[in-house]
């Protein structure tokens, strides 16, 4: 029987290739995710000169590590001083980095900030939208104060295209605004579909590396909160950084989730105010801004995000379930852990939830998700539970144990001091990160105190 050698089916969701449609991926079991696709080319050629998947500026034979000139990154400021933290100090040229995030989050509007700072201080930026004309980007740049600077506006779908106007602009950094609208004239499937994104992803990953020019894509995420056409891409590019949390508030928060040069989990904390997203200097501050004064079930917990500590406030609201099942719902803390934590509570505080409801919301809209918070999370439940509040000037951390037992955590230092800055009087830690040193130091400002299980926290601060 003759078979249509040139159609595939690829599955939107992993990646898996099938011969025929299915309803159903057998890979990863989502349903209607194949989509009609040509196939790559099988035989490979001989030479790799020319082919569109060599490396533009790749030697082909092998040479010894002994022999290759170690290049020092001069990282290039973006201008932007949180997103320049989460990139790891700047970022390196020729590097794909994929910014991530809800529609309306403000992916647009930080690269455009980006963009203008980085056209004055470094050269000219070439900004691809497949999504805004020219007029539009220009009409929110002047809200963003973009000022003279040599940026060039392209308004261009067609991955063919952008390649070309890069080679002619000869730009020091490129912005390709939604990879789900670019579709390249070598593959038949629609643009956003996952060999369209692949291959743009693929070819403006060579663009950057053959050109050393440091390029930004944006992704779109799916309702679920993974990138549309998605793990593929994780894989292509060099750093991926989503914007965290939800548009209604004001504050928004950019996070590395990968990044091949510097640290993950680093966090950059924006406002978005009528002219552009703004860097907040001090997090902590804003994450307490609107904590309530003595009212039961809030508590603030030192959260490490990479290498800054912050705090947040936790809240938990437990009331009788009315239904008869009760429900458990988490807000920025993981719902599993929640439900250890609960479990752990009844048994070894002897606090009993069976038939209550529970909610739990981290304020602001931050994740959370290192087990230092446990303390925070089981305290903020029991003040709700005992509608005891925690005294305002309090502050903790800890991880808990299944036998309820507090274990230490890494990085207590720099929480203590984050807690005392904020004007904290007290901080209830495990006994295992007191440093008599530290207790010294910061006597008469902060008080240390040390416990060893949850019973013995529980009554530290709900005293
Ligand atoms: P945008 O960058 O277009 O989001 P994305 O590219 O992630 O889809 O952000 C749009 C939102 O930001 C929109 O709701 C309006 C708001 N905004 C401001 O509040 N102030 C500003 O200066 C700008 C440019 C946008
Ligand atoms: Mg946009």
């Amino acid at each position: 029987m003759a078979k249509r050698a040139n159609t595939i089916f690829v599955c939107q969701e992993c990646g898996a290739q099938a011969p025929k449609w299915v309803g159903r991926c057998e890979e990863c079991g989502a349903w209607n995710t194949l989509v009609e696709d040509r196939p790559r080319e099988t035989s490979a050629p001989v030479s790799t000169a020319g082919h569109r998947y060599a490396l533009a500026a790749a030697t082909s034979a092998a040479r010894l590590y002994d022999e290759i000139a170690l290049e020092h990154h001069a990282r290039l400021p973006t201008g932007i001083g949180e997103l320049d933290r989460v990139l790891g100090g700047g970022v390196v040229p020729g590097s794909l980095v994929l910014l991530g995030g809800e529609p309306g989050i403000g992916k647009s509007t930080l690269l455009l900030q980006a963009a203008a700072n980085m056209a004055r201080t470094i050269g000219p930026v070439l900004y691809s939208s497949g999504e805004e004309s020219e007029h539009q980007i220009k009409s929110r740049g002047e809200r963003l104060a973009v000022g003279s600077a040599p940026l060039y506006l392209l308004a261009e779908t067609c991955l063919e295209r952008i390649l070309e106007e890069i080679a002619r602009t000869r730009p020091a950094l490129v912005i390709v605004d939604s990879v789900q609208t670019v579709f390249s004239l070598k593959l038949q499937s629609a643009p956003g579909s996952i060999g369209q994104v692949r291959e743009a992803a693929t070819q403006l990953l060579f663009a950057a590396k053959g050109r050393n020019v440091p390029v930004f894509l944006v992704g779109h995420v799916t309702k679920d909160g993974s990138l549309a056409g998605p793990k593929a891409l994780e894989h292509v590019v060099d750093a991926v950084l989503y914007f965290e949390g939800e548009r209604h508030h004001a504050h928004r928060v950019v996070r590395a989730v990968k990044n091949r040069f510097g640290a993950v989990s680093e966090l950059g904390v924006f406002e978005m105010t009528s002219t552009g997203l703004m860097p907040v200097p001090n997090p902590s501050k804003l994450f307490l801004a609107e904590r309530p004064e003595n009212a039961p079930g809030s508590a603030v917990l030192c959260a490490m995000e990479g290498s800054r500590p912050i705090l947040v406030e936790v809240q938990a609201l437990v009331s009788t379930s009315t239904y008869g099942n009760a429900r458990r719902m988490a807000n920025g803390i993981d719902p599993q852990r929640l439900a250890l934590l609960l479990a752990v509570l009844e048994k070894r505080a002897g606090l009993n939830l069976a038939g209550d409801d529970v909610f739990v919301n981290v304020a602001g809209g931050l994740t959370i998700d290192e087990p230092a918070s446990d303390l925070g999370v089981l305290a903020a439940i029991a003040s709700s539970v005992r509608g005891r509040p925690i005294a305002q000037a309090t502050a903790m951390c800890g991880e808990v144990g299944l036998a309820g037992e507090v274990r230490g955590i890494a990085q207590a230092g720099p929480r203590i001091r984050e807690a005392s800055q904020m004007g904290f009087t007290r901080c209830v830690l495990p006994d295992a990160n007191i440093d008599p040193a530290e207790r010294r130091a910061l006597a008469g400002q902060c008080e240390l105190v040390g416990v060893r299980t949850l019973a013995e926290a529980l009554e530290e601060v709900l005293a």
